[in-house]
């Protein structure tokens, strides 16, 4: 008998929040408490390879080469939805890999679970738009809603329980105001606590995160309209705030969620010394991470790239533009 095998490729980039996203309203669902807002890169990118097989007992997942059981549930809730959709029960084969380090504050997670909806829907033949795609990817990872666009991306809330208005949108391509980031990797460790336990945490036990969460969308107001003026000083200080304050709600969680490091802190104060003293156009963000990312304009960054470089406990830098949302590749890519 012929197999019934349903493939597709596609692949997504990491964003990265410059209003930060840190808290849920439903962990079923992983409603976020407040919106967010993005950019999305090009040069970081994670490939998933998806196959529906009739055959298969079970969905799973192999993440660089490594069977992994741990992430396999979130997958399989996703796949879920969109079998649903299609009126397909049969299970799926998901091969995925990342071009950068996995769980170490660059968002893995964000590309993985784009990349996985933006293949899984064309392997099952459906096509749902963008949006309802974004609201699937955002069950695996809240991040990753921003990451099925590209450029800059803005996260919405959301009103209803059943989170269908919990979507991303694309607020600016990405040629059309084409900054540059910096990433300054301090680790390839995976780090302690993961961004949903960490969530929670600061929700239960944080004095500061309810006042936290009611700040954003003046940040997001603020951030927004930065952008529309292409005014990248404004950007570098809302962003900024914006950063230190989900740091702050972070600390102020007992147990503290302590994500930095002595070089996170150094590259902090470099990349503060670089926009003061020396006139250059850059501003950092740092996420549940020792990761520091340098968001800059194109014409500083090698500059800035060199300087991070020489900061003690910086293992790597890596440079990126900012990039498209989650495609489907080629078959012969993905490999
Ligand atoms: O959606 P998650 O679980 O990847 O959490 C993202 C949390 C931060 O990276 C710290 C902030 C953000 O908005 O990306």
């Amino acid at each position: 008998m012929r197999r019934n095998l349903m493939t597709a490729f596609a692949q997504a980039q990491p964003n990265i929040a410059l209003v930060k996203y840190w808290g849920k309203r439903d962990t079923t669902l992983n409603l976020p408490a407040a919106g967010s807002l993005s950019i999305t890169l090009d040069a970081l990118w994670t490939r998933t390879r998806i196959t529906f097989d009739a055959s298969l007992e079970n969905d799973s997942l192999e993440l660089n080469g490594r069977q992994d059981t741990r992430t396999l549930p979130k997958v399989s809730a996703c796949l879920d939805i969109l079998r649903q959709l299609a009126g397909v029960t049969c299970k799926a084969q998901v091969q995925t890999r990342n071009n950068f380090p996995t769980a170490a504050g660059l968002a893995s997670s964000a590309s993985g679970f784009a990349a996985l909806v933006m293949a899984a829907s064309t392997a099952l033949n459906i096509s749902p738009d963008r949006r309802f795609l974004s609201t699937v990817a955002r069950q695996g990872s809240g991040s990753a809603a921003r990451s099925l666009y590209g450029g800059f991306v803005l996260m919405h809330t959301g009103m209803q329980d059943d989170g269908s208005d919990a979507f991303a949108e694309p607020l600016l391509e990405a040629n059309q105001w084409p900054l540059e980031v910096v990433v300054a990797i301090t680790t390839h460790e995976q780090k302690s606590v993961g961004s949903g336990a960490g969530m929670e945490r600061s929700r239960q036990t944080s004095p500061f995160h309810s006042s936290w969460i009611s700040s954003v969308d003046a940040d997001l107001a603020e951030a927004t309209q930065a952008i529309n003026m292409r005014d990248f000083e404004a950007l570098a200080d809302i962003s900024e705030h914006s950063c230190l304050k989900m740091h702050a709600d972070m600390l102020a969680s007992r147990p503290p969620l302590m994500y930095w490091t002595a070089a996170t802190v150094a590259c902090i104060a470099l990349i503060r010394d670089l926009r003061e003293r020396d006139g250059l156009g850059v501003f950092f963000t740092v996420d549940a991470g020792p990761q520091v990312k340098a968001v800059c304009l194109p014409q500083d960054a090698a500059q800035i790239a060199a300087a991070l470089a020489t900061v003690p406990g910086v293992i790597d830098v890596v440079r990126s533009g900012l990039g498209e949302g989650a495609s489907i590749l080629a078959p012969e890519k993905a490999q």
